[in-house]
């Protein structure tokens, strides 16, 4: 594969020099992602070996700053009712902290028995290479089968090493990358577009690796497998479409009553759609630079974070601005994301509320069919723009081109209700409850946090320690 551009000088210096045998761009040769051998889980025990790529993983921790999006925009309360969501959502943080936040957020509740719920086993897919392990010794039935807090001893270490290598390859143990897709149900939904990991170019499994989690997925089926929703497409009505007729839904919207989606976070999605990623500029180009050791050796960066913190080494390895200059045009890009978004969810929280009414008033649900629709389409491509983090540097005209149209879905949703709500005899505007504080909105919706924070804190204090002291018994985790 070739990178046709003119910027590419640079590249060879950043990609080629230092990097001997494997740095060409060929298919590495790491095996089949269906059978791989002895997984091995516990991230510490590659610290002497790769000592650089080690510490710069663990580093990861330094980025520990917790921000409460719901606290930062309490709409997203109101768009979220009736779902986890609206309970507990912190902005993305250090790969490190991973599996502490999942077991930490209160979408996953405080199960006190293995077969406890509120969530599925799904839950963890994304969160530890002890996911890749079960899978290779279970099958994905015996992996995904059960609730979340049946994984509670099995799923010990935080997103590490055998998440994208292939820790049982020789390759590996010499110090290439060997890189693999571990999860299987994400190997297929690459088959699916075309893009099978084994025959990828080099670059191409670079950011293949990290769309085996920040990807938009949904849990399909009794047993509820992560499943890549890609059957006719990566865009975002290609996705919408495929949902609309397996009549999909995450969950019913508390107040309008509306099929609701709730995206994930499709970084490589949209990257893909965006002017880097249509240029084969990979995630690793700009997220895990080849830095120089102490003895001046290079090594790829494992502290995965804002790439303006290593400019020089990223961006300015193809372009010649300036750090300020390059900022300067993401953060007025990330304005204009912003501004747009907050208008689609102003519209949102007004239709949801309007539909709302309109059920109070007695509307049928022939009625509100249509408006239904139009309110899980709004929200749909709303939610796939904001969740993928970074949609201003990624992609940001796929980004505002989405909130466009999702800006259009909630106003034809809006029209629609105020003629229903007329039919009903209501002319006066539906007025909004007080949603100008986390806490207050929470409140309209009529969750009670307290309850639900008490026994977070009683599980994590009584559960989750038996849950690691297990798993060392076992032999799953090092102390
Ligand atoms: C999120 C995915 C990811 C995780 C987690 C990860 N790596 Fe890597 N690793 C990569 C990528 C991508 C490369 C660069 C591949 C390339 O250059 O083509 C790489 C390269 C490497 C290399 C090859 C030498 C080099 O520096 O380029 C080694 C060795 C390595 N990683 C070790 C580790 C170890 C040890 C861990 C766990 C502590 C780890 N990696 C965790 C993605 C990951
Ligand atoms: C096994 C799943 C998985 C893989 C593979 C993975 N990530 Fe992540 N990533 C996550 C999760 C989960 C978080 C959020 C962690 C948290 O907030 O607790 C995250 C967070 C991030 C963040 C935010 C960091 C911060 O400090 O704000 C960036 C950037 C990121 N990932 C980029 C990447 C890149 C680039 C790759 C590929 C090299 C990759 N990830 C591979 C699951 C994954
Ligand atoms: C051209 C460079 C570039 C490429 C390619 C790129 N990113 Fe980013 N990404 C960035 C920058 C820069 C930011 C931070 C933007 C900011 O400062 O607000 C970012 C932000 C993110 C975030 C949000 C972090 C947070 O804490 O909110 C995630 C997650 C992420 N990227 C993952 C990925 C993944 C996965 C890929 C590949 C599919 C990728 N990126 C490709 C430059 C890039
Ligand atoms: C591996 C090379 C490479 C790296 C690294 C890279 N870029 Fe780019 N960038 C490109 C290419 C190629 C284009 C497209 C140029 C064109 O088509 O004219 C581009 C275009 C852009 C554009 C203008 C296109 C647009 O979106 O309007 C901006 C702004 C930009 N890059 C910012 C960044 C920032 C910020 C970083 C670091 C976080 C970065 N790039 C890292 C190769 C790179």
């Amino acid at each position: 594969m070739t990178r046709s551009y003119s910027l590419a000088g640079a590249l060879i210096l950043c990609l080629c020099t230092a990097f001997g045998a494997f740095a060409t761009d060929t298919p590495s040769v790491a095996p089949p992602a269906a059978k791989p051998l002895n997984i091995e889980a516990r991230n510490n025990r590659f610290a002497d070996r790769h000592p650089d790529q080690y510490a710069s993983w663990q580093a990861t921790s330094e980025q520990s700053a917790r921000e409460d999006a719901l606290a930062e925009d309490p709409r997203l309360v109101i768009l979220w009712a009736g779902y986890a969501f609206s309970k507990d959502y912190n902005k993305p943080r250090g790969h490190a902290y991973a599996l502490t936040d999942v077991r930490e957020t209160l979408r996953t509740g405080a199960p006190q028995s293995s077969e406890d719920g509120p969530q599925p086993m799904a839950c963890w897919s994304c969160k530890s290479p002890d996911v890749a392990r079960e899978i290779a010794q279970n099958g994905e039935d015996g992996y995904f089968h059960g609730k979340w807090a049946r994984g509670g001893p099995l799923i010990v270490n935080q997103l590490g090493c055998a998440d994208c290598h292939n820790t049982a390859a020789p390759e590996f143990a010499r110090g290439e990358p060997a890189l693999t897709l571990s999860r299987p149900y994400a190997a297929r939904a690459m088959e699916a577009i075309n893009k099978p990991f084994n025959h990828a170019s080099r670059f191409d499994q670079q950011s293949m690796v990290c769309g085996q989690c920040h990807v938009e997925y949904y849990f399909g089926g009794e047993e509820k497998h992560v499943t890549f929703p890609w059957k006719k497409g990566i865009a975002v009505e290609e996705m919408e479409a495929l949902y609309d007729e397996i009549n999909f839904k995450d969950w019913t919207h508390q107040l309008s009553k509306a099929p609701m989606l709730k995206a994930q976070h499709p970084e490589y999605e949209t990257w893909s759609k965006g002017v880097h990623g249509q240029n084969n500029v990979t995630c690793i180009d700009c997220h895990m630079p080849k830095l120089q050791n102490s003895q001046g050796k290079l090594y790829t960066s494992h502290k995965i974070g804002n790439p303006f913190d290593t400019f020089e080494q990223t961006c300015a390895t193809c372009h010649t601005q300036s750090k300020e200059a390059l900022q300067q045009v993401v953060a007025e890009r990330k304005k204009a994301i912003n501004d747009i978004k907050l208008k689609v969810e102003d519209q949102l929280v007004h239709a949801h509320f309007e539909a709302k009414a309109a059920w109070d008033a007695g509307a049928s649900e022939q009625e509100m069919a249509p408006v239904l629709q139009n309110i899980r389409h709004a929200q749909w491509r709303w939610d796939f723009s904001i969740a993928s983090h970074g949609i201003h540097m990624h992609a940001p005209e796929v980004g505002l081109r989405m909130l466009g149209t999702a800006l259009d879905e909630a106003a034809q949703a809006r029209v629609k209700l105020l003629r229903i709500l007329a039919t009903k005899g209501i002319t006066e505007p539906v007025l909004l409850p007080d949603i100008s504080s986390k806490e207050k909105a929470q409140q309209a919706i009529g969750l009670d946090m307290v309850a639900a924070s008490t026994e977070k804190e009683a599980f994590l204090k009584a559960v989750v320690p038996q849950w690691d002291s297990q798993a060392q018994r076992n032999g799953l985790l090092d102390k």
